[in-house]
């Protein structure tokens, strides 16, 4: 009888991996999809502000489109979905201790050489008896980036931030480094 269960048991054990992990990469395969769906909205209303007023008119969209934006994809997945970052500009968008871990990891794999813009992790994790899918998609930082996240901000962009974010520390980037994470958790 053994000889018939013990290699049926190991065969369920291994379909119930293997679901698993097809559950885990499409769960990624969605959250690659929206984070897509932000970036093209987000970029679509940063161009339309710069064009509008500058860079000085274009704060206003980072500051109240980018959480907005957030928001509203988070409730038409039900999801949480957000940027952070190591070096944040607004403080509400800190990393908690799990992003942390991912976003120097991703330091790492960049000094190792692996490319910042399809740089992406995810795992499913387990929180006081709650499990949920996480997903990070590494930020890079692009030349219009620059202008308010780069070395040589402009005074009256540098007054206007330092006004709305005393706290700011996301400046100094350089062209290619990681601005960045989106952020994503999904219950399970
Ligand atoms: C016009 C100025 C401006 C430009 C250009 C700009 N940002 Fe920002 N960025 C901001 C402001 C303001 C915030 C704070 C938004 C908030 O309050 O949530 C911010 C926040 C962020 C955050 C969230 C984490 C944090 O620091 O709070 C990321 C990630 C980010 N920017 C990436 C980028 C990238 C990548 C680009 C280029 C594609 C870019 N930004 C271009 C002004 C700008």
């Amino acid at each position: 009888m053994l000889k018939f269960i013990t290699p049926l048991i190991a065969c369920s054990l291994f379909i119930g991996t293997a679901y698993a992990d097809d559950d885990l990469k499409e769960r990624a395969q969605n959250s690659k999809k929206v984070v897509k769906e932000f970036m093209g909205q987000l970029k679509g209303e940063l161009q339309a502000g710069m064009k509008a007023g500058g860079p000085i008119n274009a704060i206003s969209v980072c500051k109240d489109k980018a959480p907005g934006i957030a928001k509203s994809l988070s409730n038409k997945y039900g999801w949480d979905i957000a940027r952070t970052s190591l070096k944040t500009r607004n403080t509400s968008n800190a990393p908690d201790a799990w992003e942390t871990k991912v976003l120097n990891e991703f330091e790492a794999r960049k000094a190792k050489g692996e490319a910042v813009k399809p740089m992406a992790y995810f795992e499913a994790v387990e929180n006081n008896g709650k499990k949920s899918f996480r997903f990070m998609k590494a930020i890079p930082t692009g030349e219009v980036c620059l202008k308010c996240h780069g070395d040589n901000i402009a005074p009256p962009i540098k007054a206007k931030l330092q006004e709305l974010y005393p706290d700011d520390k996301a400046t100094g980037f350089k062209l290619g480094d990681i601005r960045g994470a989106f952020t994503i958790t999904q219950p399970m």
